[in-house]
């Protein structure tokens, strides 16, 4: 009973805020994608954690729209394969990076590459994995690799870009970051932590450098239909404890940052649902939506993404 009520409390919320909040950024972002445009010159873009979900959705966008890419994850297998098919369909230069973002070494090397890198225009920094469980309940060595991948790696990496892409004056950094930033909540102490970093350091960065022709923009995505609750400490997780009208597709994930880049937005959310969360709770009723997401996300423990 309590349980149907917090639904019914956020998705009410959701969907009767959207109107108002979403509907003329939905309508906006569905004309941008009618007109294929993305705004920012051809070259290469460089997707972390491209062999699943959000960004193998980011890759595919992207070759269509004409730029080459390299893809970067831990299973090199896939990646390949995504280059192949891509390069194939579309005519661009693909090609695939094995990395393990949780590594030094690894974080490093990258960084180099991205240095090095002459036609660099656009880095995704969207690797990222969940954890279930409370804080002590998690082993250490998992959370300290959460804090490596979403955290230390996209830091370093957006540092890397920056070197070639401040005298170029022209570049972008998407850090795929999470509705749950806003939210802080049980079971995901350390998750929702890494993404309101993101978020925060996005928003700061992105003021610095644009006045030297650079874009940086933190993607907060709600539920999204991928792998992510499908590996990892998530195996076994029911999707259909969380409401429908919650999930939301890749591809509109994808396409909604892809659009934000002709704008001047930096935080972007797609959907208007979540649109209207994220306005709900920083309304004069915030405290409760933040409350009732508290709740659901406890009693999920999935979380709130
Ligand atoms: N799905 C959601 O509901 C949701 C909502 C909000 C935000 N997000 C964020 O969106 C991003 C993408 O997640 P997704 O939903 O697309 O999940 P996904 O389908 O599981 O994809 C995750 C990607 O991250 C890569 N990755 C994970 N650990 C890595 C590591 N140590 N080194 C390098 N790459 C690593 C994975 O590749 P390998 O396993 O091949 O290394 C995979 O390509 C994440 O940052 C996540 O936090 C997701």
């Amino acid at each position: 009973m309590a349980e149907d009520k917090d639904n019914r409390r956020l998705v009410g919320a959701a969907v009767g805020g959207a109107a108002l909040a979403g509907a003329v950024g939905v309508a906006a972002a569905r004309r941008r994608k009618a007109d294929g445009a993305i705004a920012l010159p051809r070259g290469r873009a460089v997707i972390t954690g491209a062999s699943a979900g959000i960004g193998e959705e980011f890759a595919r966008q992207l070759a269509a729209a004409g730029f080459d890419l390299t893809l970067v994850a831990r299973r090199e297998e896939r990646l390949a394969a995504l280059a192949a098919e891509l390069s194939a369909a579309h005519g661009i230069r693909a090609e695939a990076r094995a990395a393990d973002l949780s590594r030094d070494g690894d974080i490093a090397a990258l960084g180099d590459y991205l240095t090095g890198l002459p036609d660099l225009v656009l880095l995704v920094n969207n690797a990222g994995f969940g954890t279930r469980g409370t804080f002590t309940e998690v082993p250490l060595a998992r959370t300290l690799d959460m804090i490596h991948v979403h955290v230390i790696a996209s830091v370093a990496l957006s540092r890397a870009a920056l070197a070639g892409m401040e005298p170029r004056g022209r570049g972008a950094i998407i850090n795929v970051s999470s509705i749950a930033g806003f939210f802080p909540s049980t079971g995901g102490a350390t998750y929702g932590a890494t993404k309101a970093y993101l978020t925060a350091f996005s928003e700061a960065l992105a003021a610095e450098v644009k006045d030297k022709g650079i874009k940086v923009q933190a993607l907060c995505p709600g539920f999204t239909a991928t792998e992510f609750h499908d590996v990892g400490d998530y195996q076994g997780f029911d999707r259909g404890q969380i409401p429908a009208p919650l999930w939301m597709p890749a591809s509109d994930v994808v396409t909604a940052s892809l659009a934000a880049l002709g704008g001047d937005g930096v935080v972007v959310v797609p959907g208007a649902r979540y649109k209207a969360i994220v306005a709900a709770a920083h309304g004069p009723f915030g405290g409760r939506i933040r409350g009732a997401a508290r709740a659901l996300r406890q009693r999920w423990r999935g979380g709130v993404r």
